[in-house]
């Protein structure tokens, strides 16, 4: 909760101290499904890096000599306890942790968009085990603060950050309809992979807007489908085999978005079709993934028969 005190007196401090406790009194429960995740990290934290370096495309925490092949034996059993993992490339005192998602091809793509991160109070909603929020500290935020409601992730960031210590960056069991209880607390916010997710995309939008300071930037990042026209695709059950799918739009669509909610600047500054080369099943991932959810006649559909998924990439600011 260390995180209050970086947040301007508009935050509803009592509020999202109130959230946070019921979060935590829940996920500290004695029970099986919390236990498998928050023994491995209280672990790991015992193993505290001497060296992080997370400038480069690998997250680097630790260096291999800095302990024994017996420890690095049980670090890496205990960092299994957290597969499937979904984003990376991380190495841990010499582990290397290929991850489905090779992430940063994602974070490549955003640093031209990128606003100056330094002394900022930052948020990353959606952060799964926080290979941005790892990524961002390069620019020295003042706090990065990650938003994830699955406590798998939020235990895997705990256990990755219990060993690289890195002071701006915190994480809360909290999702984007939290975001309200923000109020103008943040100079970025980040989005991506999760509008898609949401069945009121206008409305998270709305939100994040609430919780940006004036002249504040949205990153958001999410799926798409290929065209030029204003429309989104709305899916009977799945999409690309992924349930709890909403909206998926197009860029001219998501841009009229972002405008509608009341965004300035608005600007497409990426979008790219997906590939198998950039999610795919690894050693530390050994489900089904990219190519499994594609039509195999016709790499341009979905198994379901919908347009295959594209990247989109937008910017948008709130007013100063
Ligand atoms: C597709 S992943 C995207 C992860 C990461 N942001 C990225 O772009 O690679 C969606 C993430 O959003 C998280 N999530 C699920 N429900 C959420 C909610 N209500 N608010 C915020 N994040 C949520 C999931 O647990 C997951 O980590």
């Amino acid at each position: 909760m260390h995180y209050l005190a970086h947040l301007p007196a508009s935050a509803d401090s009592t509020a999202i101290a109130r959230e946070h406790q019921k979060r935590q009194d829940w996920v500290n429960q004695q029970k099986k499904g919390f236990l498998r995740y928050r023994q491995p990290a209280l672990e790991l934290a015992k193993y505290p890096a001497a060296w992080v370096d997370c400038s480069g495309d690998t997250v680097m925490i630790g260096q291999a000599e800095e302990i024994g092949d017996h420890d690095r034996q049980l670090i890496a059993g205990h960092l299994k306890a957290f597969m499937p993992w979904r984003k990376g490339p991380f190495s841990v005192f010499g582990i290397d942790i290929d991850a489905e998602w090779r992430s940063e091809r994602k974070w490549q793509r955003l640093i031209p968009a990128l606003p100056d991160l330094s002394d900022k109070v930052v948020a990353d909603i959606g952060c799964n085990n926080g290979y941005y929020m790892f990524r961002m500290t390069d620019a020295r935020p003042r706090l990065v603060l990650g938003f994830e409601p699955s406590v798998q992730h939020y235990y895997c960031f705990k256990a990755l950050n219990g060993m690289a210590r890195c002071r701006s960056l915190h994480i809360d069991l909290l999702g984007v309809e939290h975001l309200p209880l923000f109020r103008e607390c943040f100079d970025v916010i980040f989005l991506m992979g999760v509008i898609y997710h949401r069945p009121s995309p206008i409305d998270t939008l709305r939100d994040i807007l609430t919780a940006l300071k004036p002249g504040g930037t949205l990153l958001l990042e999410t799926q798409a489908i290929p065209g030029d026209q204003p429309v989104a695709l709305f899916p009977e059950e799945t999409y690309a085999k992924v349930p709890g799918t909403y909206f998926v739009p197009t860029g001219p669509c998501l841009l009229n978005w972002l405008k509608k909610a009341g965004y300035v600047a608005c600007e497409l500054f990426c979008s790219h079709p997906m590939s198998p080369l950039e999610q795919r099943r690894t050693e530390w991932m050994d489900f089904e993934s990219f190519a499994d959810y594609i039509d195999p006649d016709d790499s341009a559909l979905t198994t379901e028969g919908y347009p295959a998924p594209w990247r989109i990439f937008v910017r948008g600011q709130k007013k100063a």
